[in-house]
């Protein structure tokens, strides 16, 4: 069977006007049984309404945030890239567990302006099911590509979505951005003390909207999939008087939820929340909370005030009271790691940003695993800022400072500055070489990221 998502979007309608609703329903009819998908997905300059203001901004199928990819275990996703950008690009799957050679998650990959590419992606049966999201990831050209507003979602079906209290909850996707428009509309590119630290926008935008709402029956409760696609804006999420659960991280259910007054995304991190409608009936605001990510000069200054992302906003009466279940999954344990790696992240002078002393070489191969092995990675952090480290294909577990891997899947871990994180990893399949990186973009760009080589005997 195959889906032509390109094909379901009419062309006339501006995005900011497609309803998440109509996307939902036009893909879920499209997903039922499907064995393979084939999509096209062309960056583009496009000139429209989003965030409230006619702005310029680089769009897959002229979309921000592009069409999102429904995808089940099992699935080959074939997805064609129609480079009508200025520039090389390519895609990244983030946070899928497919092979990174060849036409697969291969970051090595430089489409040419005016070229095509053909992916195609194997989704293993026993893939996570979750939030995932795809990007650009054209090595000094990632930020200002994403910044433009180049992201996407990828929702892999099954997982949570088939536990019966939590399927029948409305779900809604959030993806994350930011970005500053000029008064031509065009989104210029940052200062180098901006970069340095890492862009940050003034505007936020959920699904490429001002300030959305989201709508929650009275009494009811709503599941809602959050996208960090920001170059490196950190969000530390909250709803007002609503205490959130977390029912999985970077697409991975966790083991039970997780209630936290408020949740903190750095860049490339996803989380899917759980929110119940028990106050007063009425609108209540979704927040960006402050949060000191470090940095140094005048761009490293931290408001004092929560930022508005959006509201909440009660409709009707729900028809029956959710229930959230105690267990969502069970994670088996890590075997013992077989070796330790050692990685330290640091920031160098004039805009040198570095793994182990060294800056971004696609030709040097810096980590060499044998498949099947497990590892532990130990992340060290001297510099001025946070850095969220994001390993590509291969999920990981957090690591206690005793040693325990905590029963918890992610993808990307931030390590806070002068401090240390470890994780572990288990290599059991997809040999091949791909990359580890910070995932504030700017950092990525300017040489934070190393290369992996998986290798069989
Ligand atoms: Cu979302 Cu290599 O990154
Ligand atoms: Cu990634
Ligand atoms: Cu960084």
């Amino acid at each position: 069977m195959s889906l032509q998502l390109t094909h379901r979007i009419s062309p006339n309608v501006p995005p900011s006007i497609l309803s998440r609703r109509h996307f939902l329903a036009a893909c879920s009819a499209a997903t039922a049984g499907a064995a393979s998908m084939d999509t096209i997905l062309e960056p583009r300059a496009t000139t429209a309404l989003a965030a409230n203001r006619t702005m310029e901004y680089w769009g897959y199928n002229g979309l921000l945030p592009g069409p999102t990819l429904h995808l089940n275990p099992g699935d080959t996703a074939r997805i064609r890239l129609i480079n009508t950008l200025p520039e090389p690009t390519n895609l990244h799957f983030h946070g899928l567990h497919v092979s990174p050679s060849g036409h697969g998650d291969n970051p090595f990959l430089a489409i040419p302006p005016g070229e095509q590419f053909d992916y195609e992606l194997t989704i293993p049966t026993d893939h996570p099911a979750g939030t995932f999201w795809y990007h650009p990831h054209i090595h000094e050209r990632t930020a200002p590509q994403v910044y433009r507003g180049l992201s996407g979602a990828i929702l892999i079906h099954g997982g949570l979505d088939d536990i019966p209290e939590i399927a029948a909850v409305p779900s809604e996707t959030a993806i994350l951005q930011d970005f500053t428009v000029d008064r031509n509309g065009r989104i210029p590119e940052p200062s180098m003390p901006e970069r340095m630290r890492g862009r940050e926008g003034a505007i936020t935008a959920i699904n490429g909207q001002l300030q959305p709402s989201f709508q929650i029956e009275r009494g009811g409760a709503l599941r809602l999939r959050l996208i960090n696609a920001s170059c490196s804006r950190h969000y530390r999420f909250a709803v007002e008087e609503h205490p959130i659960a977390v029912l999985a991280l970077d697409g991975n259910t966790l083991p039970a939820p997780l209630w936290a007054d408020d949740w903190l995304l750095a860049p490339g991190q996803r989380a899917d929340l759980w929110i119940e409608a028990k106050r007063q009936p009425g609108s209540y605001r979704i927040l960006n909370l402050p949060y000191d990510r470090g940095g140094m000069g005048m761009f490293a200054t931290v408001p004092s005030q929560p930022s508005i992302l959006g509201h909440l906003q009660y409709t009707g009466s729900a028809a029956q009271t959710p229930h959230l279940p105690e267990s969502l999954t069970s994670i088996a344990p890590l075997p013992a790691p077989s070796i330790t790696r050692s990685f330290l992240l640091s920031e160098g002078m004039m805009g040198a940003f570095l793994i182990n002393g060294r800056a971004f070489d696609h030709a040097r191969t810096d980590t060499t695993v044998a498949l099947g092995a497990t590892e532990d990675w130990v992340i060290e952090n001297r510099g001025s800022m946070d850095h969220p480290f994001h390993l590509h294909v291969h999920r990981f577990q957090p690591v206690t400072p005793s040693g325990e891997a905590t029963p918890t899947w992610l993808d990307t871990i931030l390590v806070p500055r002068n401090s240390t994180r470890r994780i572990r990893i288990p290599f059991l399949d997809f040999p091949g070489r791909t990359v580890y990186h910070c995932h504030i973009l700017d950092h990525e760009d300017m040489g934070m990221m190393g290369t992996l080589d998986v290798t069989s005997p």
